[in-house]
């Protein structure tokens, strides 16, 4: 769905911030992880057409980014950001999740039934009238990702959902994006929480200083010690657990700790 070839990237006469990535993605779910600073915002944030490349080259369903317009992107790749008070604007609920669907000439009465379509998925169906700015900071995240569901592209990047979400919210951001890659999107997520990546992905790309430092099955991916070590990323507890415990291979989960561990035992 996605070709990245050559893709280099610095902010003005700054030092390079992405240096030669090559990148393919498919329909798998794909976390991206690494270190503070090592570009991955600025990755995805060259995938939606937000920034321009210095060189190289995005391809987005068989079309070069760079030939199409703003509008264009928006009907096929979403991207909620980082920090939700820089998309929300808006005063109500309602309005904030109808205004993409409209800006991207929807039927009034479509965008709305998007709108409660996605605010349900997320939880906030009941607070359609609520200013969003009035909402909890973990309210804020899932009404921002809300207004990028329901623009309803085959492509979904959140930069990192888990951040401000207990385990409620977080077993929420599970559900959405479970039920995103069961209608088929290719959802990609930045994320620093390891057990999330571990439960949650197909695929794992580090990033490490602009860099791919690696890239493949997420249960591959953790069993790289020296390159995760290199990207300072920690893997998940139990996956070190098992490792200190001498437990063959590489342990992604709790479950998959308690079968190994009654076989090794
Ligand atoms: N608007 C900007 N102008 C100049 N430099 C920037 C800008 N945004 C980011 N940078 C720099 O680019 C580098 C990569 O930043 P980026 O935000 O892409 O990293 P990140 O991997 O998303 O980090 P984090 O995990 O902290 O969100 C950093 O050195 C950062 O300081
Ligand atoms: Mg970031």
């Amino acid at each position: 769905m996605i070709k990245v070839k050559n893709l280099s990237f610095s902010y003005k006469q700054n030092p390079q911030v992405l240096s030669d990535i090559q990148l393919e993605f498919d329909q798998r779910s794909t976390a991206i992880i690494g270190q503070n600073g090592a570009g991955k915002t600025t990755f995805v944030k060259l995938l939606k057409g937000l920034l321009k490349p210095n060189a190289g080259q995005i391809v987005v369903k068989g079309q070069v980014i760079k030939e199409q317009t703003a509008a264009e992107l928006s009907r096929t790749i979403g991207l909620v950001f980082q920090n939700p008070n820089d998309q929300i604007f808006k005063r109500s609920v309602l309005e904030e999740v109808m205004f993409g669907p409209l800006n991207i000439k929807m039927e009034k009465s479509e965008a709305k039934e998007k709108a409660i379509e996605a605010l349900r998925l997320v939880g906030l169906e009941h607070q359609l009238d609520i200013n969003p700015h009035d909402l909890s900071l973990s309210e804020k995240k899932l009404l921002c990702i809300a207004s990028v569901i329901a623009m309803d592209t085959d492509i979904i990047i959140f930069d990192e959902p888990t951040i401000a979400q207990d385990s409620n919210g977080k077993e929420k951001i599970r559900r959405i994006i479970r039920t995103l890659k069961e209608k088929g999107k290719l959802v990609m997520t930045i994320i620093h929480d390891m057990d999330f990546v571990a439960e949650n992905f197909e695929r794992t790309i580090v990033f490490n200083q602009g860099r791919v430092l690696a890239d493949g099955p997420t249960r591959e991916v953790f069993s790289q010690k020296q390159e995760l070590l290199r990207a300072k990323v920690e893997p998940p507890y139990i996956t070190q657990l098992a490792d200190k415990l001498g437990i063959p291979g590489t342990i992604l989960t709790i479950d998959e700790f308690i079968a190994k561990y009654h076989s090794v035992k």
